[in-house]
């Protein structure tokens, strides 16, 4: 099915071929004054330079082949020659119809593809902050929306298990606990199944561990050798890695859980450290790593580049792999347990450089297909009120389970204060609306602008908030509900297609609400391909004002006419199915009350 943008554009350039222009002036937006038109086409305009003619005979020429069209009920050109439109509520209803009778609403996106999202990208043994969110929050609803985008769609946490961070705490376990078996070389037995530490233990190790290396050299080389050690496979130190693996992933999950954030792999740095010693041989037969001041490198700088783009560096000095030897190694990976035919990046914007260095280098040996495609969606900090990283009170690192549990009560405070309610029920409910102002807060900011994290506002039940959205379906839900029991009428089958009642609109607001509903498809086409969930939350704002403008104008519940009435439940039964949709792409639900 078309979109209503595609339908449009059909019919006016088929206007304009019939008045003898090119059909590509066609195209049709949404009007930019919604108080002349409903939707505009600018092409005489363009149009005028190539037919040396004035815009506005040409938008005449068009018009006047446009009229006794059943999709538009007004059709003006104005000077200097835009042609503004009005539709048909029948070609509206019509389309609707068609909408509720398919199961995407009309989208139909061509999909097919293989898609990796790579998010997350926490590093095990160091807790969950507020600098994970983002990408856990971004991350989720791009997959999702890819999948809705018919795709086969993977997300893959990529865990940051391989670092300096592990020779950190094998060292400091070392200092405190030195008769532990895996630290004996000569041990041959079995180490114990039980960890030598729980996941808060491991949490205050690590960052003590990591204060004494920044104060102490003689630490910190003691950690470099540790994790060195590790790297070429020391048993007893294998074994702790494993300890510290299984604890933090269990700890990783439930976080992720509380997020309804899920990744299909949890695949690791450590995964892919196999591959790289032969990826770096090839790298250096095919010619295109060379010595740079003792370490390898590819030089990846192009003509025309803006900014210098320095070498990538595949190997230190000292032979050491480094971050994006492993990015171009889990690459490798990548093609061949799932031959991707897009890889999608959401990490912090200040990676860039290192991802255009990865990317580059991934081409140029053919790591990558040749038509896979790469893409780094980068994004911007979360900052506080003052404008700075968002911080604690206290001005340390927040952790993402303290944030998660302020705004859980502030919202249960709210919803108490609200109405009567039960204890326990309020606390679920508040779980889930504090999701959403967590989430929109976040996701209805363009992902590479820094945004301020503003609980009050984004707690808000009204305002361009996640609370706004849920109380709005709630609303719808409510209404459905009680129209079922006064009748005893089905909602649902009011919507099915023979007793589909969807009415011509007699009103601005039925029409308004109806013009927003008709954007899904548009709306989905273009957070696909920009990869921009901020769209799908600038459209739900915009579905949610006019349901709640059409809501006050209307006693729903009480209209004499029973066939106007059967043919607004229709319209709230669509509107609440989109915003549904909608929020679920986004990586949130709606409660039953709230
Ligand atoms: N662990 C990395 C960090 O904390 C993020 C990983 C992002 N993904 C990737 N493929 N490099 O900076």
């Amino acid at each position: 099915m078309d979109t209503m943008i595609e339908k449009l554009t059909k019919e006016v350039a088929g206007a304009f071929a019939k008045a003898g222009y090119d059909e590509k002036y066609g195209k049709v937006t949404l009007s930019n004054r919604p108080d002349l038109c409903e939707f505009q086409c600018n092409g005489a305009m363009s149009a005028a330079k190539e037919y040396h003619k004035a815009p506005i005979m040409i938008a005449n020429d068009v018009a006047e082949n446009l009229t006794g069209s059943e999709t538009f009920s007004e059709v003006s050109a104005v000077a200097p020659g835009f042609l503004n439109f009005k539709v048909s509520p029948a070609f509206l209803c019509a389309y609707l119809r068609a909408m509720t009778e398919d199961e995407k609403f009309g989208y139909a996106p061509s999909g097919g593809r293989k898609i990796i999202v790579d998010y997350g990208g926490p590093n095990v043994a160091k807790p969950l902050h507020i600098g994970h969110l983002r990408a856990a929050i971004i991350g989720e609803s791009v997959k999702r929306i890819c999948k809705y985008a018919g795709n086969e769609v993977v997300g893959d946490i990529h865990l940051g298990d391989w670092g300096l961070q592990m020779g950190l705490i094998i060292t400091e376990l070392k200092k405190r606990k030195p008769e532990l078996p895996y630290f004996d070389p000569d041990f041959t037995g079995t180490y114990p199944e039980e960890a030598p530490f729980t996941i808060s233990e491991l949490e205050e190790i690590y960052p003590s561990a990591s204060a004494k290396s920044k104060e102490d050299e003689a630490y910190k080389e003691e950690a470099l050798a540790a994790t060195h050690d590790l790297q070429s496979g020391r048993r007893g130190y294998r074994a702790i890695w494993d300890h510290i693996m299984r604890i933090s992933v269990a700890d990783l999950k439930k976080n992720y859980e509380n997020l309804d954030v899920h990744f299909e792999w949890w695949k690791g740095e450590s995964d892919v450290q196999p591959l790289i010693p032969q990826m770096v041989q090839d790298l250096k037969d095919s010619g295109l790593a060379h010595e740079s001041e003792g370490a390898l490198v590819v030089d990846v700088s192009e003509e025309g580049d803006a900014k210098e783009v320095p070498p990538c560096i595949i190997l230190k000095s000292d032979g050491a792999a480094l971050y994006a030897t492993t990015d171009l190694a889990t690459l490798l990976d990548r093609k061949s347990v799932f031959d991707p035919d897009q890889v999608i990046y959401v990490v912090d914007k200040r990676q860039e450089m290192h991802f255009l260095q990865v990317f580059r280098t991934a081409r140029k040996a053919g790591i990558v297909k040749k038509d896979t495609g790469l893409d780094f969606l980068g994004f911007g900090t979360m900052n506080g009120k003052d404008g700075k990283p968002f911080k604690t009170r206290s001005g340390g690192v927040m952790r993402l389970e303290t944030l998660i549990e302020d705004i859980n009560t502030q919202m249960y405070t709210k919803i108490m204060e609200n109405h009567e309610a039960d204890p326990e029920e309020a606390k679920e409910t508040a779980k889930i609306v504090a999701l959403s102002a967590i989430k929109y807060g976040d996701l209805s900011n363009q992902a590479t602008k820094d945004y301020v994290f503003d609980s009050d506002k984004f707690t808000s039940f009204e305002g361009n908030t996640g609370p706004y959205i849920l109380y709005t379906i709630v609303r719808i839900k409510s209404i459905l509900q009680k129209y079922v029991q006064a009748g005893q009428t089905d909602a649902q089958k009011t919507a099915s297609p023979e007793l589909c009642k969807l009415m011509n609109p007699e009103h601005d607001s039925d029409k308004s609400l109806m013009l927003e509903l008709v954007r899904f498809s548009d709306v989905m086409n273009e957070a696909y391909t920009e990869l921009a969930p901020h769209k799908i939350c600038a459209y739900i704002y915009d579905v949610a004002n006019a349901f709640n403008r059409f809501y006050h104008e209307n006693k729903i519940l009480v209209e004499e006419d029973k066939e106007k009435q059967q043919g607004w439940i229709a319209l709230l039964l669509l509107t609440e199915k989109l915003l549904t949709t909608c929020i679920d792409l986004l990586g949130f639900s709606a409660p039953e009350r709230m």
